[in-house]
């Protein structure tokens, strides 16, 4: 079977550093807030040209505390304008924070339409969060001039496109606070859960580093614990742990060669399958495309996975459900009747072929043969 995803090989390659550095680790007497969680929040921050960063325990909990910190959620009434094709954690992380989520549709290259945001702004809208979904990053100069506008706060969901740029300028660097994951798919990928915060504002990193702490001020500048263990304000636990930081210390050192892997295999299946009746991924001007997943639409996508797996192929959906349509979230939009179109149509014909740093590029000529068969015949 191919799969859609595998770290096995890449940690077979690495496997050695890793256990040293987690054995190191172990030995050093610090399980959080230690050296590797400083050195890695500096490199993570230097890697995407932010100020500020702050490592936390999941791209969810990133997105929580952002929103948190902006104050978001604090008055019921507050809005936040996204996307409904996304993961369910862009959404649940701003009911989390206490806000509601107002749903606009997207455009064919499956991101944030910006032309849709103006409509839905009125005295309760306090954020936009654009989502750069499978690795493309939004048109952040209209989104953040659209904010400036109208005095909105603006947080990245970069969890899909660490590396992506929109006009040369990496995201999570353009808005108020950008978020990212690593679980063990992202482009960085941990061994388990992490997450991340970036920020060019003094202020909101320190809000933010009070926020991922129960709200205690973590003066040290070794980012250690604080002798004053004395809450400044609500706050939450979302760690990351030294032995998690030490792996990603290690892997972070590869993300730029694993972009490229990813870019090069995105590079093959669009050249093998330029001439099939799938759409294929639209690649914008003037941005860097990471390639998190090569997603193809075509209306007989059912059909298409079926005969796929049959030849040991496994593809799968983001997402095959719209959020706003979902029984937690459907309450958000009940009273307004809401139309996302293009939202809704692509959500029944995407699909996501397998794509990961150590797949092989044979594997991909494979796929591609066995796809144009399929496509043929149906
Ligand atoms: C777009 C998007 N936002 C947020 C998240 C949440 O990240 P995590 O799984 O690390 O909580 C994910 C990952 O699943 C995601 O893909």
């Amino acid at each position: 079977m191919i799969k859609t995803w595998s770290y096995i090989e890449e940690y077979k390659n690495l496997k050695k550093r890793i256990l040293y550095s987690i054995d190191k680790t172990l030995k050093s007497g610090d399980l959080f807030f230690g050296k590797q969680l400083t050195l890695f929040e500096k490199k993570f921050s230097k890697l995407n040209k932010v100020n500020h960063g702050i490592a936390v325990g999941s791209g969810t909990d990133a997105l929580i505390i952002a929103l948190k910190t902006l104050g978001i959620g604090d008055d019921k009434n507050d809005e936040v304008i996204t996307v409904s094709n996304s993961a369910i954690p862009t959404v649940s992380a701003i009911k989390s924070a206490g806000a509601k989520a107002i749903f606009i549709d997207i455009g064919n290259d499956y991101l944030m339409n910006p032309d849709k945001i103006q409509k839905h702004i009125n005295k309760n809208t306090k954020a936009i969060i654009p989502v750069h979904l499978y690795g493309q990053a939004c048109n952040m100069e209209k989104i953040c001039k659209i904010a400036k506008k109208n005095n909105l706060k603006v947080i990245e969901d970069c969890a899909q496109a660490q590396g992506a740029k929109f006009k040369n300028k990496y995201v999570g660097s353009f808005g108020d606070i950008g978020c990212f994951s690593f679980y063990p798919t992202k482009i960085l990928g941990a061994y388990g859960d992490g997450g991340f915060i970036s920020t060019n504002s003094k202020k909101l990193f320190q809000r933010a580093r009070r926020i991922r702490f129960y709200g205690i001020e973590q003066l040290d500048k070794e980012n250690k614990f604080n002798k004053k263990y004395y809450a400044n304000e609500h706050g939450i636990n979302s760690r990351l742990d030294e032995i998690h930081a030490a792996i990603l210390n290690i892997k972070i050192e590869y993300v730029k060669n694993y972009i490229n892997k990813r870019k090069r295999l995105a590079k093959i299946y669009s050249k093998e399958l330029k001439n099939t009746s799938l759409k294929l991924p639209i690649e914008k001007k003037n941005c860097e495309h990471v390639f998190h997943l090569y997603t193809v639409y075509h209306p007989k996508r059912n059909l298409i996975i079926k005969k796929l797996k049959k030849r040991n192929i496994e593809v799968k959906i983001y997402y095959q459900f719209p959020i706003h349509k979902m029984k937690a979230y459907n309450y958000m939009t009940k009273k307004k009747k809401v139309n996302l179109p293009i939202t809704q149509k692509m959500t029944k014909g995407i699909f996501s072929l397998p794509l990961y740093p150590t797949l092989k590029e044979g594997d991909v000529l494979k796929i591609t043969k066995v796809l144009k068969k399929i496509l043929k015949d149906i």
